[in-house]
């Protein structure tokens, strides 16, 4: 029986971003030692591009747990891991499809969407997670752990599991959508819902880690960073290495901007592609951290913010990896824009209504995207890829209330709202009676011709 081939990576360093210095050891917080910044992982170009591509084409085809993975299949700009200790659920190999409706409303004659809600927990957390957690089982920690808006914590959770590790997580009480919450507890985390934000969590959190071993899986884990940089690369290979103009990402705490950035970038560096595309963040306007940074200091120092949305996936005020973000803007020519919660909402419906959906912490994407056309950042005839990030059943209580008509009932935005009615589509309560749903067809059928 063959064996499974050892991964062979090239050499990987760990390195400051602030100061430049090679960590030979990782601190429990993943800071620098000397700085106190965040560390990346800097790989020395040693790369055929062409030969590696037809690799990567190749392992399509194999029956390897570890070449079946989205985010394996591109080891080579992977940290180094012994395959027997990598947990793999299958993640990455992810759709792109294309928005027909969503490019009309957005002015534009073609949009794509990338959507890691495809992954096995249903957010793009899983193709970082992979990578992490499998570290942690290396390093032989009991226990991982995380704060989260949901969807690290329920990809975490899993990905422990499979690993035989304990998870724990913490999140903001009350703000977290359930179905985020319920993975957490099937996957069986120790779960604690903490009277506090999740700026707040992070806070408890770096304490934890502290006072007891164990292993940390937020996006400051520069392991967490590699896993996410897979969905660009996957792209590019999915766009036959012709890179896009723009790819617009949702802006949280920042990682995963961070992460695709750096993707781009060694693969530029690397001679994978010639041309970069242009990044860029769009925030909710009440979570709007990396907008004020961008737009009063250039990016020079970070203005935290005290975060509230109901896209409660990035209701995060003080982003941990914003310098990261910053670089990855200032390197691509990309831009930040900020969204409405009203905005979020008609944009979540609309990438429903092409059949595809997502979670509302995604929509940011199109709503931001039809500000940058209006602009003129986005030309019509440019090529465009929104990364959805979360699958639409993350928060089936925001689409509910949306549909019904009552999300921002007694808000501050109620009276925005109001125009919502044409994108609204609220279940329709009936008798059991045939006659009383062919009317309601027909009444439909008339309002889509009219
Ligand atoms: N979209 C979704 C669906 C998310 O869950 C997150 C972050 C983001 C976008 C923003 O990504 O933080 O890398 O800028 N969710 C984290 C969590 C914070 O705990 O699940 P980011």
């Amino acid at each position: 029986m063959p064996q499974p081939p050892t991964h062979v990576s090239t050499p990987a360093q760990l390195r400051c971003i602030g100061c430049d210095l090679v960590a030979d050891r990782i601190a429990a917080d993943f800071r620098c030692s000397t700085c106190g910044d965040l560390l990346e992982i800097a790989y020395a170009n040693v790369f055929d591009a062409n030969k590696i591509k037809a690799l990567w084409l190749d392992r399509r085809t194999s029956q390897l747990p570890l070449d079946q993975s989205g985010v394996w299949r591109f080891r080579e700009l992977l940290p180094p891991l012994a395959a027997e200790q990598v947990i793999t659920l299958r993640e990455g190999s992810t759709p792109l499809y294309d928005l027909p409706r969503c490019a009309g409303i957005a002015g534009l004659r073609h949009l794509t969407a990338k959507h890691q809600g495809m992954n096995p927990t249903g957010s793009f957390k899983d193709t970082g997670m992979t990578v992490a957690a499998s570290v942690a089982r290396q390093q032989s920690f009991r226990w991982v752990a995380c704060a989260s808006t949901g969807n690290t914590s329920a990809s975490m959770a899993a990905y422990a599991a499979r690993g035989q590790m304990r998870s724990l997580v913490l999140i903001p009480a009350g703000k977290v959508s359930w179905g985020k919450l319920s993975q957490a507890l099937d996957y069986g985390a120790v779960t604690c819902q903490l009277r506090t934000d999740f700026d707040g969590c992070m806070r408890v959190l770096n304490e934890v880690i502290r006072r007891m071993p164990v292993y940390l899986l937020n996006s400051v884990n520069p392991y967490r960073i590699e896993g996410q940089k897979t969905c660009a690369i996957e792209l590019l290979e999915q766009l036959d290495w012709r890179p896009p103009d723009h790819v617009i990402v949702p802006g949280g705490n920042l990682g995963n901007s961070s992460a695709l950035g750096k993707a781009f970038l060694e693969m530029k560096e690397f001679g994978f592609i010639s041309a970069l595309p242009r990044i860029s963040i769009i925030q909710a306007e009440g979570a709007n951290a990396l907008v004020r940074t961008m737009r009063e200091t250039n990016g020079a120092k970070l203005i935290s913010v005290n975060a509230e949305t109901a896209a409660s996936a990035i209701r995060i005020g003080n982003p941990a990896s914003w310098k990261k973000a910053v670089r990855v803007l200032h390197a691509t020519g990309g831009t930040v824009e900020q969204v409405s919660e009203v905005e979020i909402a008609l944009a979540k419906a609309e990438i429903g209504a092409d059949g595809i959906g997502c979670e509302p912490a995604s929509a940011v994407t199109l709503a931001g995207l039809k500000k940058l056309v209006k602009q003129g950042f986005v030309k019509p005839g440019e090529s465009v890829v929104l990364i959805l990030t979360g699958h639409l059943l993350k928060d089936p209580e925001f689409t509910l209330k949306f549909h019904r008509g009552d999300l921002f009932t007694g808000t501050a935005h109620e009276k925005a709202a109001a125009n919502l009615s044409t994108q609204q589509r609220a279940p329709i309560v009936l008798d059991a009676s045939a006659d009383q749903v062919l009317k309601e067809l027909e009444k439909a059928d008339r309002g889509s011709a009219g």
